[in-house]
């Protein structure tokens, strides 16, 4: 029997609870499916960096790697200072890891309004491949003149032809993989970003050479934007730079139905990846048992892709859409008809006895 070892970082906010759902549907699963998993908790985030003054500890992201996959809940705490825990942590171990890929799923599921009108399942199923490790978030910057009049901000956005080149690969074997309308869409903005898209465009078409069967198209970020609101039926895989990527997946997310549903997955396929709900910590529905766990255990559902466990991952994403057709009103905190804990039990329940739709 083979026995998965995750490392689970629960973190801040409702991280805790929605990850306590996700792990009773991934050991239900598993004892179902008839492999074993071994959950190893790290204790990282706001409340231990405000108690010992520690964010990554020396040696964690070495622990890490030794890891069949990882769990994320949420990072962010209100009582401390944007930024330090987003980069020293979360952005820390993307990129140590060199989880080169974060893989965003936009899947309108039936039962689940979005706002879009005239806008159902069918038009709304597409992929996000967002570059992970460079970009505006890797750059070097600086503060001239701090504090004067004259004050300059610099901010640099870096593009390897290595990184850009791998992340485009790694779309098109997606693409290939999930077989819809096989068309991979570019998204930048090479009309002024002329120097970080131009690289993009020129790795992109060379690339895509290798994929005859697959169709190229390119938007600016945007148009993107637009065409996700107008007409989403048009994407299939959109592959672009890390924070347009952040930016269009938060829309994504919505067109979706709201954070309560959207997941991503940081990968290296190479190495060890991380799952995470895409959604913050919510400090204000921390410990109330209002959040939504849909995003985390879909989280997993990525994970045992991942792993390679597509049976287990076909069922918890059909109990998944069982609990949102059947059950659940509203994928927002406190209006879901049902407490985190029983929709987490709801999941588990379906993915025990699986019944159609
Ligand atoms: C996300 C988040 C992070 C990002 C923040 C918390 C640093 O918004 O995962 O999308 O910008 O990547
Ligand atoms: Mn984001």
């Amino acid at each position: 029997e083979k026995t998965y070892q995750v490392a689970v970082i629960p973190g801040d906010g409702t991280g805790p609870e929605v990850m306590r759902e996700a792990l009773k549907v991934l050991t239900t699963v598993a004892a179902e499916e008839g492999f074993g998993v071994e959950t190893f908790p790290y204790d990282l985030g706001g409340d231990r960096y405000l108690k010992t003054g520690e964010i990554l500890p020396n040696g964690v992201v070495d622990e890490l790697r030794g890891f069949d996959a990882i769990l994320l809940g949420a990072i962010g705490h209100p009582d401390v200072t944007p930024g330090v825990l987003e980069k020293g942590l979360l952005l820390e171990l993307r990129f140590q890891l060199d989880q080169y890929v974060n893989l965003r799923p936009v899947i309108l599921y039936p039962g689940v309004d979005t706002p879009l009108k005239d806008k159902g399942p069918e038009d709304i199923d597409f992929v996000v491949v967002r570059e992970n490790t460079e970009g505006l978030y890797a750059g070097a910057g600086g503060i001239l003149r701090k504090g004067t009049p004259h004050e300059v901000a610099i901010q640099e956005s870096v593009n390897t032809r290595m990184g850009v080149e791998r992340c485009i690969r790694f779309a098109f074997e997606y693409c290939r993989k999930r077989n819809r309308k096989k068309k991979v869409t570019l998204c930048g903005k090479t009309n002024v970003l002329t120097y970080a898209f131009n690289l993009w465009e020129r790795a992109f078409y060379e690339v895509a050479r290798e994929y005859p069967d697959i169709e190229t198209d390119y938007a600016h970020v945007d148009a993107t934007c637009m065409w996700m609101v107008k007409n989403p039926e048009w994407f299939d895989v959109i592959v672009t730079d890390n924070l347009f990527g952040d930016i269009i997946t938060d829309l994504g997310a919505m067109i979706q139905g709201g954070m309560g549903i959207a997941a991503g997955g940081n990968l290296n396929p190479q190495g060890v990846s991380m799952f995470e709900p895409i959604g913050g910590s919510a400090p204000k529905y921390t410990g109330k048992n209002v959040i939504n766990p849909l995003a985390a255990i879909a989280a997993v559902q990525m994970m045992l892709e991942h792993l390679g466990e597509d049976k287990a991952a076909r069922r918890v994403e059909d109990a998944i859409r069982v609990v949102l057709s059947r059950h659940v009103k509203s994928l927002a905190a406190g209006r879901m008809g049902y407490s985190t804990s029983e929709v987490g039990d709801l999941v588990a329940k379906y993915v025990k006895e699986p019944v159609a739709g």
